[in-house]
């Protein structure tokens, strides 16, 4: 592959997608994504924003540590202090990178309330900084999409002086269209001296769903990085989906001849890893990664399918590493059988890792008598509670017409054991009223969801609950044959993410402000 028609995939699932709101990953989490997105061939991983917190700036330093073969990245805004502490995080990796970045539109100008002349001098002080540290500089001009084209040229020019080996051009709020993006770089590339030396990044948010068209369309016109995250997971409507824009490049190579280095049958299995632990499910009919993407329904489609697979399907489910076999699990089933079987399904378990799920599967097969995929991967997306600070331990519920709807319960938190009775309007209300009394707090319910991951009177039932707390906001799921304590788990994974942000919040990003821009 000649490094012309390559393109250079850049994540920030671990930076940009656990900004949004609700997805925090605990460190661990963070470890084995960063690992994932390694061996799957991601070129660049930019791994958080180390001056954010104690806890960003310990993911980065270990993602630093344990990379292979990835460049890790870090984040810094427009400033020395920014910089030093991202240097400090990333120069344990045997490629790092630090990105920095500084709003450059007349709106972006304003809040620190710098003139075009005092953010360009800034702009050079930054990345002449940053470039002394480490040889590997990633400079944004964030907005650059809302931003004067003159004055773009003139920053990126400065930016390129200074030492930027990369300049990443961001549609910061999803506003732009797939020709203005293909026209933002070509003009960049024609007018900017220098242009052709370094690399140009594109990195859009999908605010009018244009996200990843917007990548690619850049990626036509000369940009040779593309910055997206798992899912699309990000701020807002989030970001380009990475699983879009490699197996558009794959499928599409005959209009779009350009090339990632990305092993796309891992896409399947990291989809889900980063559903799991963001707490963001993937949505039934999401492009690539979600349940329905090769589901066929209709009766014409299904005939087509039987006859030749390709009449309705333009790649194969095992390119994304789904596999195509159903076959039954049951109690019956020994560890060997579902090691394999979780292989199948694209999840690579450890023996540890393996011993824990199995005693979940085994605990599953009591309950219910055959296991199908889809309830293999709920349960791959329901957390190991070991290290949880509340862990619900004992749930009876009573319910029925005419008679009160009451729960007990006991929650361990943090180690101590507390039980309570309460009562509610149904029996999921007197539950989470059991656990609002055993553990107080603040958080207003914003979503409860449940959903049945398989057919059939005895399926599991998944469910989502998101919580909010002082803006502070976090997502937790869970699947479980009984609604009713699927429902709670759900509800105490979402209050032990909103605990891990609390811890967080003496440095959240939330707080990382324009104020430290200078
Ligand atoms: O969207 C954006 O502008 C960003 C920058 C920090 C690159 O995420
Ligand atoms: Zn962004």
């Amino acid at each position: 592959m000649s490094e012309q028609d390559k393109v250079f995939i850049f994540d920030t699932t671990l930076r940009d997608g656990e900004q949004s709101p609700g997805a925090t990953m605990s460190h661990d989490e963070k470890l084995e994504i960063a690992g994932l997105l390694d061996e799957m061939g991601v070129d660049i991983i930019e791994a958080g924003f180390p001056i954010a917190s104690e806890g960003d700036f310990a993911a980065v330093k270990a993602i630093s540590e344990q990379a292979q073969t990835s460049v890790i990245c870090g984040l810094a805004r427009a400033n020395f202090k920014d910089i030093d502490r991202c240097w400090d995080a990333v120069k344990h990796a045997k490629r790092p990178r630090i990105h920095t970045f500084i709003g450059t539109s007349p709106l972006h100008r304003a809040i620190p309330n710098l003139n075009m002349d005092e953010m360009a001098d800034k702009i050079h002080e930054t990345v002449s900084h940053a470039r002394n540290l480490c040889d590997n500089v990633q400079w944004s001009p964030m907005d650059a999409t809302r931003t004067e084209e003159d004055y773009l040229c003139r920053v990126v020019e400065i930016a390129i002086k200074a030492g930027a080996t990369t300049i990443n051009i961001p549609d910061t709020v999803g506003y732009t269209a797939p020709r203005e993006s293909a026209a933002l770089i070509q003009m960049l590339l024609e007018r900017v001296p220098g242009a052709d030396e370094i690399i140009f990044a594109t990195h859009c948010h999908n605010d009018l769903g244009m996200a990843t068209a917007n990548s690619l369309a850049a990626v036509e016109a000369g940009a040779r990085q593309v910055e997206c995250t798992i899912n699309g997971l990000g701020e807002r409507a989030g970001n380009t989906a990475l699983e879009e824009v490699v197996m558009a490049l794959k499928v599409r190579n005959d209009i779009m001849p350009f090339q990632t280095g990305i092993d796309s049958t891992k896409l399947m299995n990291i989809s889900r890893r980063v559903a799991s632990v963001s707490g963001f499910a993937v949505q039934f009919n999401k492009a690539i990664v979600g349940k329905n993407a090769f589901a066929h329904e209709s009766g014409i489609h299904q005939d087509g399918m039987l006859k030749n697979a390709e009449t309705f399907e333009i790649m194969r489910p095992e390119d994304v590493g789904l596999s195509e076999t159903n076959l039954v699990m049951g109690k019956h089933s020994g560890r060997a059988a579902l090691r394999s079987k979780l292989a199948e399904l694209g999840f690579e378990l450890g023996d540890n890792q393996l011993k824990d799920v199995f005693v979940r599967f085994k605990a599953l097969a009591d309950q219910k008598k055959e296991i199908y995929d889809d309830d293999l991967i709920a349960l791959m997306q329901t957390g190991d509670a070991d290290a949880d600070h509340i862990k619900l331990t004992a749930l009876s519920v009573s319910c029925g017409m005419d008679l009160e709807k009451s729960a007990e319960m006991t929650l361990e938190i943090g180690g101590e054991a507390k039980s309570v009775t309460a009562t509610g309007d149904g029996p999921v209300d007197a539950a989470f009223n059991a656990v609002k009394a055993l553990f107080p707090h603040k958080a207003r319910l914003q979503v409860y969801q449940v959903a049945a991951v398989t057919e059939g009177t005895d399926a599991q039932a998944t469910v989502s609950v998101r919580l909010e707390e002082d803006g502070k906001i976090a997502t937790g799921q869970s699947a479980d044959v009984d609604t009713v304590v699927a429902s709670v788990k759900a509800y105490v994974d979402a209050l032990n993410r909103l605990v891990v942000r609390r811890e967080k919040s003496g440095g959240d990003v939330a707080e990382v402000s324009y104020k430290d821009v200078s």
